[in-house]
């Protein structure tokens, strides 16, 4: 089957999670929402990941995103590991993170959602999940979506910043240039002739000089 594609919507479910079932439509509302997926509990990669995120919540819920993760254990196991991640963070360890998990043992969501990484096998010779990333807009579509295997951990700095760029690009009619972090210089996309650039970016647009002449490399001001 094949994965979900961006603009696509991501379908809606019914899970049982850490903080009961949901309806995982219901529970995004009109936010933005990540939905990352893991191999297994109690695995030690997937323990840095989770650890790391739950730090970010803040900074998830200043951009409004609600976070979800998933992984193929049940509850009950969630919950244990729970205590780890959190004491691994040198936290309470509680049962409790700033986001849910859901629990999916049959495999049927990581299955419908194109999330199995076939190399990697449970001790049943079962595949795992994937590493998935999936940042779903306020309209339920895929917006950006990263697929690691299981053997390497992500990176969830670049998380923010790519959020940071799809937020601020469905905003205002610009794009986000190599290595751009959130206050840097934007682009002005080639779909915006000469003319409009100059009615939307008030505070100027440089444009960089090229072999071709072709004019389309211009640079401006991250919009407000
Ligand atoms: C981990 O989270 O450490 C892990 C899980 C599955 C395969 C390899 C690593």
């Amino acid at each position: 089957m094949p994965g979900l594609l961006l603009g696509d919507i991501v379908p809606d479910f019914q899970a049982d999670t850490t903080i009961g079932n949901i309806k995982f439509h219901e529970f995004l509302g009109d936010s933005w929402g990540i939905l990352f997926s893991h191999p297994r509990d109690y695995t030690p990669v997937c323990t840095t990941e989770l650890g790391r995120a739950a730090k970010l919540a803040p900074e998830f819920k200043k951009r409004g995103v609600k976070m979800i993760a998933l992984s193929i254990d049940s509850v009950p196991d969630h919950l244990g590991w729970c205590k780890d991640i959190n004491s691994y963070n040198s936290d309470e360890p509680t049962e409790t993170l700033p986001f849910p998990i859901i629990a999916d043992p049959k495999r049927d969501l990581a299955v419908k959602l194109g999330m199995l990484d076939p190399d990697e096998k449970d001790n049943d010779g079962m595949p795992v999940t994937a590493r998935c990333v999936f940042i779903i807009g306020p309209d339920k579509k895929m917006k950006l979506s990263f697929l690691y295997p299981a053997t390497t951990g992500r990176n969830f700095d670049e998380i923010l910043r790519v959020i940071d760029s799809l937020q601020l690009t469905a905003k205002h009619s610009v794009a986000t240039p190599v290595d751009w972090k959130s206050g840097d210089r934007v682009m002005v996309p080639p779909n915006v002739s000469e003319e409009q650039a100059s009615k939307l970016f008030t505070c100027g647009v440089v444009t960089k000089d090229l072999p071709s002449g072709k004019n389309y490399l211009r640079y401006t001001e991250q919009p407000k």
